[in-house]
C-alpha cells in the first residue's frame, strides 16, 4: 500500500463549490453504487462500452479492492444537503510494467465543471511518483469530453482510432 492510499486534496468547481478528491475507501460501496445510480445512460455507455447499471458482488468487490499500487481510485466527494455524496472517480491499472489503463466517470450534474481536469491531473501525479511512464485509454470516438481532457493534460498524447474507438497513449514526462 503507497501513500495514494490517503491521498487528498480540495478542489474548487467553475460554480465555486468546493469538493474533496481523496483516495477511494473500503467503505465507500454505498457511496460508490449511489453514484453509479446518478450517471446518465449515456454515461454508462461511454464509461463502459455498454449501458451497465448493475454490478455483481464480485465486480464491485473488484472496483474497490484497490491497493494503490498497481490499482489506484480517486473518488470527488461533494457535500449535498449537509452530508458527502461521491460525484465522479477516476482510476488506474497498471496493465505491464510502466504502464496503466485509466478510465474516469463523473455523474451528470458534475461533468463540465473541471472534475475530468482535476482527476486526470491528481492520478497523473500518483502514477509519476510511483515511476509509470505512460497512462492508455481506450475512448469512443464521439466522446469529446474525454479526449479534451486528455489534450488539456499538457501530457504528450498520441491517438490511434480503429472504428469508433480511439486509443489513447499520454506520456508521463517528469514535470519540474
Ligand atoms: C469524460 C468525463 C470524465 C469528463 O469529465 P468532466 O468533469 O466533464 O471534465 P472537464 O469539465 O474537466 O472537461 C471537459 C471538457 O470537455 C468539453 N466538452 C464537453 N462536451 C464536449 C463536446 N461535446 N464537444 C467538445 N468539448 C466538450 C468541456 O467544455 C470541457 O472543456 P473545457 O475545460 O475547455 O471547458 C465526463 O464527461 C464523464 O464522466 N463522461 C462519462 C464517462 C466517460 O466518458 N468516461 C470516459 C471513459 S475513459
Amino acid at each position: 500500500m503507497s501513500e495514494a492510499a490517503n491521498y487528498s486534496a480540495s478542489e474548487t468547481l467553475r460554480d465555486g463549490r468546493r469538493v474533496e478528491i481523496r483516495a477511494l475507501r473500503p467503505g465507500d460501496r454505498a457511496g460508490l453504487l449511489a453514484a453509479v445510480g446518478r450517471v446518465s445512460t449515456q454515461s454508462l455507455y461511454r464509461r463502459f462500452f455498454a449501458v451497465k447499471r448493475s454490478f455483481s458482488e464480485r465486480e464491485t468487490d473488484f472496483f474497490l479492492n484497490v491497493d494503490f499500487v498497481d490499482h489506484v481510485a480517486l473518488v470527488v466527494v461533494a457535500e449535498e444537503n449537509g452530508q458527502p455524496a461521491i460525484v465522479g472517480g477516476g482510476r488506474y491499472i497498471v496493465v505491464e510494467p510502466g504502464r496503466a489503463e485509466v478510465a474516469f466517470a463523473v455523474i451528470d450534474d458534475y461533468q463540465g465543471q473541471g472534475l475530468g481536469a482535476a482527476l486526470m491531473r491528481h492520478l497523473a501525479t500518483i502514477a509519476r511518483a510511483t515511476g509509470l511512464e505512460e497512462l492508455i485509454a481506450e475512448v469512443l470516438a464521439e466522446n469529446a469530453a474525454m479526449l479534451k481532457v486528455f489534450e488539456k493534460s499538457g501530457c504528450p498524447m498520441r491517438t490511434k482510432r480503429e472504428a469508433d474507438v480511439v486509443h489513447v497513449t499520454l506520456r508521463l514526462a517528469e514535470q519540474g
